[in-house]
């Protein structure tokens, strides 16, 4: 019978057989799935396993700080890469969806690079990928191809040319969550929506500014901390907040104003395929907003989506 326990017991006693005194090198994101991958091979060959968090300056705000305490705190060997201003600079002036993604994806890429190459004799890429990753690479790109498709042309970066090592690769999500919590890992990492690999550079429509991040950030962890403190957050697939690049005119005090609009965003879902809308208490949606246009500097105006996947997306990029 498939139980969390079992299911660590052999996959550690197989990951210690299969590595042997071998280096691991694996990318932290914060999310579910890198994190359970990253317990497991550290619990089977402890300090061999080396793993990189990078900021790439497009998290939620205090994300890169607090999850790395918390990485640090779990025991794990972490080396935290500041990376933002690499990565704000080179989105200067990008205002394409797929350019901002290409962008991050490169960025990414090179910064992984140059901190596995620091690694010395690094035998294999740990990844966090779970079956239904799997599925999805097999389908589009033929097998375990996901990362590599991008890169068959030329050299391929050094980490690239690693054996990889999946132990998460027969799980589903929700399997991947009862593991992490029998090996102890804290139930509020386990319960974090997703969140997107291009980070907010996709919840800011048109060019990203470092100040633009910033207002983000902030409306954001409004919104979120909202739900958290109503006991909403768990009731929601994923839910956060877009800036849009519309300027609307309002009143403060005496005052007129023309600023910012954003747009709150929270759905229900399984997998992301399909999307419901969440209908938030008119209060929470009240609350929210008074907080949002009286804390948020450049902020005046505050929309609550209502569109449902298909055929509307979940991002707006
Ligand atoms: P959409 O917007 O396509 O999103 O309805 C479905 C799910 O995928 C996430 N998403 C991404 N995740 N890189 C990622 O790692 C991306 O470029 C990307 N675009 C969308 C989105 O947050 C949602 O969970």
């Amino acid at each position: 019978d498939w139980t969390p326990d079992s299911f660590v017991d052999s996959t550690v006693a197989e990951l210690k057989e299969k590595l042997g005194n071998d280096k691991v090198v694996l990318g932290l994101s914060g999310g579910v799935d890198s994190t359970v991958a990253a317990v497991l091979l550290h619990k089977a060959i402890g300090k061999n396993l080396h793993c990189i968090f990078v900021n790439n300056g497009l998290l939620r705000k205090n994300e890169f700080s607090a999850v790395l305490d918390q990485y640090e705190g779990m025991g794990l060997n972490v080396k935290g890469v500041d990376a933002s201003a690499r990565f704000l600079d080179a989105l200067a002036g990008e205002s394409d969806p797929e350019g901002k993604r290409k962008i991050i994806g490169k960025i990414f890429i090179e910064v992984f690079d140059d901190e596995a190459h620091q690694i010395e004799n690094a035998k294999w890429l740990g990844q966090g990928t779970i079956y239904p990753d799997v599925i999805e690479s097999i389908s589009v790109n033929g097998p375990s191809a996901t990362i590599k498709s991008h890169h068959n042309v030329g050299g391929l970066p050094d980490f690239m040319k690693l054996e990889v090592v999946e132990p998460l690769r027969m799980l589903f999500k929700d399997e991947v969550r009862r593991v992490g919590a029998s090996m102890g890992i804290d139930p509020e990492l386990l319960g974090r929506h997703p969140f997107p690999g291009p980070g907010l550079a996709i919840r800011i429509l048109g060019d990203i500014t470092p100040e633009k991040v910033a207002v983000l950030q902030e409306v954001d962890a409004i919104f979120i901390n909202g739900l958290k403190e109503d006991g909403l957050y768990d009731k929601v697939w994923q839910a956060g907040a877009i800036l849009l690049p519309v300027q609307s005119v309002g009143v403060m005090g005496d005052e007129r104003t023309y600023e910012n609009c954003v747009a709150l965003r929270a759905v229900e879902s399984t997998d992301g395929m399909t999307a419901d809308w969440v209908n938030l208490p008119y209060e929470f949606l009240q609350k929210t907003s008074n907080a949002i246009i009286n804390r948020v500097k450049g902020v005046n105006r505050v929309v609550y989506d209502i569109s449902s996947k298909p055929p509307a997306t979940i991002e707006w990029e």
